[in-house]
């Protein structure tokens, strides 16, 4: 299989830089798109960082985080050789020392069994604050946690998320001791994130979205497409970095489009197919809300003439549902909504186009009264 080198993301890596350069004083949500390339962009931006650095790299994805333990594991890893965690300290603030990275925050057993024992999240967090100042006397820590949602509703006492913002505050804003990134595709958990008091003037927002045009035409022409292969290939698939590699590695790229097409096509018209029928449900703020499966459809419509729409403009129910179900992407910082990527666009199109009409799922009984039940119900709102 060819290998693919990293590709541009110059603007970004610039203003990662730029912020690794200052005084850590806010936390750094990155957010975008599902693919859009932000685990590659960071990874790729810590084995560059310099030597005074230390990075910790924390990626919950599929970790399954439910209470105290799983979230100790999850953010920690133990250092079997080292017996006291001063010694490891000492190794990773030790000058001479090339940048270290850590995927996990290192760890003596000693430390482990203490936190299993205690069970508080206030000694973890103090732990951490302690471990960071120590290590902040000679390098610069950065701490950085992919898939930060995924302890998004955990709730133990108190949301563990909240918990962990106010270690994030003490580090950056009132300590200056490290940086921290949160990195997420969850577009729903930026913007609780973006709308949260306790997190205001304390945080700054990083878009990595698919790649741009100019961006997509330098990355497939090192791969030899030629203007026109270009040309379909940013028409159906924009700068999506996955979608543009499945082009590059396959024999006849546009064969391959048009698979990719039918195949997001077919997984639209089944998610339609299925809610209109069996109808469906999403919890906001623990209480369970019906779908209503017109304003969905009205939603979706609303990108035949649009690439992206107002977020202000849609009802709440259906944008986080569609959302949820990784159609729709939301951008609070820009106040936009616009598909998960161009391939969702001109699927939705397709689906919601002439071909709705002649295509449009029938309705079964149950369906009909489910969203009678529903529309009834959004109209008393
Ligand atoms: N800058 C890039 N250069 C080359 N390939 C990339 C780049 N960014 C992303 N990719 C490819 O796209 C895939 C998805 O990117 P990823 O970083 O996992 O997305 P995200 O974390 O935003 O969901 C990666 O596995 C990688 O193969
Ligand atoms: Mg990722």
């Amino acid at each position: 299989m060819k290998r693919i080198e990293f590709h541009n993301r110059e603007k970004e890596t610039k203003e990662i830089m730029a912020i690794l350069d200052s005084e850590p004083s806010l936390i750094m949500f990155v957010y975008g798109p599902i693919n859009s390339g932000k685990t590659t962009l960071i990874t790729h931006l810590i084995e560059e960082l310099p030597d005074e650095y230390v990075v910790f790299y924390v990626n919950l994805r599929g970790k399954f985080i439910s209470n105290y333990d799983n979230f100790v594991r999850a953010l920690f890893k133990l250092d079997r050789e080292k017996k006291e965690y001063k010694e490891i300290l000492k190794t990773i603030s030790e000058v001479s020392l090339k940048s270290l990275k850590f995927t996990g925050i290192p760890v003596t057993e000693g430390v482990m069994d203490l936190f299993f024992r205690e069970k508080t999240y206030e000694d973890v967090f103090e732990f951490l604050e302690d471990y960071f100042t120590e290590i902040a006397e000679n390098k610069i820590p950065v701490l950085i946690v992919d898939e930060l949602q995924k302890i998004g509703d955990v709730r133990i006492n108190t949301y563990l998320v909240y918990e962990l913002f106010n270690l994030f505050v003490r580090l950056t804003k009132e300590l200056h001791l490290c940086h921290v990134f949160a990195v997420t595709s969850d577009s729903l958990f930026v913007e609780r994130v973006y709308s949260e008091a306790m997190l205001s003037g304390r945080c700054d927002y990083l878009l990595v979205d698919d790649f741009d045009e100019n961006a997509t035409a330098a990355f497939l022409e090192e791969h030899g497409f030629t203007d026109d292969e270009m040309k379909v290939a940013w028409e159906c698939c924009g700068g999506k970095p996955v979608c543009l590699l499945e082009l590059i590695r396959a024999d006849d790229p546009e064969r391959k489009i048009a698979k990719l097409l039918r195949l997001r096509t077919g997984e639209l018209k089944t998610f339609l197919k299925t809610l209109n029928e069996l109808g469906g449900k999403i919890t906001v703020n623990d209480e369970r809300h019906e779908i209503n499966y017109e304003l969905i459809i009205d939603v979706l419509k609303m990108f035949l003439d649009e690439e992206e729409i107002d977020m202000w403009s849609i009802d709440e129910i259906s944008k986080r549902y569609l959302v949820k179900n990784n159609i729709l992407f939301i951008d609070p910082d820009m106040g936009i909504i616009k598909p998960q990527s161009r391939l969702d666009l001109l699927a939705i199109r397709e689906v919601m186009g002439d071909a709705y009409q002649l295509w449009k799922p029938k309705k079964t009984a149950a369906a009909t009264r489910l969203s009678s039940k529903s529309q009834s119900r959004s109209m008393t709102v």
